[in-house]
């Protein structure tokens, strides 16, 4: 029997990466690269005393009873709501996850994205390609001016601040946000950012972009009534995750033309996306793939390896989501 602790790689990570797990751990690695049904990733987990989850996977209080040598769980994700990170910490599961490395990326992503429902990029490319496109009309596809325009941020975390970095520097953009907490003067100044509260946010961003942690609290948070604040020119960009918004309802808003367009890279049912924004002219629709760059999917893997080699050696690892459980091991 093999001395080495045990990992289970829930997804494809880069050869470099897994070459780095291999050094330390006895690799078992989900080659086919599927998404698991859940009683097979139950079975995989079985003597596992770490694991490199994706936010495909959920661990929860179920799973981690039916796992009860899993020590540590380092998600290939910012975010981390699929994972019960309490019931983690009460059965002393250690967990991390991958801040920072995808920040700009994201943001990059999420202002393209905005810029796209704004000057109705796809509509454009669909409209091309299908061979509609027959003459140039002063008016065709017209959308909303991105520069000089007020940006609006729900969730001004690290990448809510980089989005407003990107539109008051580089754009020239009013910005206003709105978030549990205001931020810091000095932080607002820095991205010219100013506090509002939430009704304020929809009403009069000309460009809102969702860029909140997702949890229970502000589930559908973007529903019919607030929809229904914003102005027919605006366009709601959602970065976060889909359980934010309301579908049904944007569905609805976007049929009624207020707000004027919609840009998602993320679902409420992801991969399945809900036929009726399939349908609908003014929308922007993108496979979670904010992140998506070489370099920074590159970064992610790293960091949560940095994070797993890190455990097992005995040290501190770089972004743990409950290092009180380190604290009580030690
Ligand atoms: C990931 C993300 O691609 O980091 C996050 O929270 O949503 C994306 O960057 C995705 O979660 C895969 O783990």
């Amino acid at each position: 029997m093999s001395q080495r602790p045990a990992v289970f790689v829930a997804r494809q990570a880069p050869a470099a990466e897994l070459a780095r797990l291999h050094a330390l751990f006895d690799v078992d690695l989900n080659e086919p690269d599927i998404v698991l049904p859940r009683s097979e990733l139950l079975q995989r987990l079985q003597g596992k005393l770490a694991c490199m989850i994706t936010g495909s996977e959920r661990i929860d209080a179920e799973l981690l009873e039916a796992c009860p040598e899993l020590r540590f769980v380092s998600t290939v994700s910012v975010g981390f709501n699929h994972i019960d990170v309490p019931a983690c910490t009460a059965r002393g599961v250690v967990v991390t996850n991958t801040p920072d490395v995808l920040t700009e990326s994201t943001a990059d992503f999420g202002f393209a994205l905005m810029m796209a429902a704004a000057r109705r990029m796809s509509e454009g490319e669909r409209m091309l390609r299908d061979g509609r496109w027959q003459r140039w009309s002063w008016d065709l596809l017209a959308g909303a001016d991105v520069h000089g325009a007020t940006l609006g941020i729900l969730g001004m975390g690290r990448i809510g601040q980089a989005i407003a970095r990107r539109g008051h520097h580089g754009f020239g953009m009013p910005v206003i946000y709105h978030n549990r907490s205001r931020l810091d003067a000095a932080i607002e100044a820095a991205v010219g950012a100013r506090y509002v509260s939430q009704d304020e946010l929809f009403a009069q961003a000309d460009h809102l972009v969702l860029v909140l942690p997702y949890a229970p609290a502000v589930h559908h948070i973007v529903g019919a009534r607030q929809l229904a604040l914003m102005k027919p020119t605006a366009t709601l960009t959602n970065v976060a995750r889909g359980g934010i918004v309301d579908e049904n309802a944007l569905v609805a808003a976007l049929r009624a033309g207020r707000p004027g367009a919609a840009a998602l890279d993320v679902f409420e049912g992801e991969p399945q996306v809900n036929p009726a924004l399939l349908t609908l002219p003014n929308t922007v629709l993108t496979p979670h793939i904010a992140s998506a760059t070489i370099k920074t999917r590159t970064a992610m893997a790293a960091l949560a390896v940095d994070n797993l080699l890190a455990l097992v050696s005995g040290r501190p690892p770089l972004t743990a989501l409950n290092p009180e459980v380190l604290d009580r091991q030690t």
